[in-house]
């Protein structure tokens, strides 16, 4: 069977680009460890603020340089609001809505989450450099959605 040339480049490149992006995505998630902020991990909407550990939202130290947040996203703020930790800090965020749909973003980080009532969100980000860090809200969930916002301070 005769097969054009060009036929055979184009028949090439889509195959060596499948193959990349299958290796981009499985070193991604097998070799670093990448995985989606949502873990379907379920919650019942209604009875979150009696659901451990959200019943005690808040932030505690884990390990050395090592911080977990335990938070509630709800309008118009995040629980809870003040946060500081040094430079270097890991923190395990686990987030969930009290009622409508949230945002959960840090710009300039990798941190961005879609908070649905009903589920609880997880990521993890490692702070190196000093700062305040603002947590943003960027679902419209309302008339005070352009207020909805926190910060985490770095400290050096
Ligand atoms: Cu919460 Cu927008």
């Amino acid at each position: 069977m005769h097969i054009h040339k060009y036929e055979k480049i184009w028949l090439w490149s889509g195959a060596i680009c499948l193959s990349l992006f299958l290796l981009i995505v499985g070193v991604s998630a097998f070799a670093m460890g990448n995985q989606p902020p949502s873990h379907m991990e379920t919650i019942d909407p209604e009875k979150v603020v009696i659901t451990p550990p959200f019943d005690k939202p808040g932030f505690t130290k884990v390990g050395e340089k090592e911080y977990e947040a335990v938070m509630l996203a709800q309008a118009f703020t995040y629980t809870p609001s003040k946060m500081s930790v040094p430079k270097g800090s890991t923190v395990h965020f686990k987030v969930t809505s009290t009622d409508v749909v949230h945002g959960f973003e840090i710009p300039a980080t990798n941190v961005n989450m879609m908070i649905t009532p009903g589920y609880v969100s997880e990521i993890s980000y490692t702070f190196d450099k000093p700062g305040k860090y603002l947590i943003l809200c960027n679902e419209y969930c309302g008339a005070g959605h352009q207020v909805m916002a926190v910060t985490l301070e770095v400290t050096a």
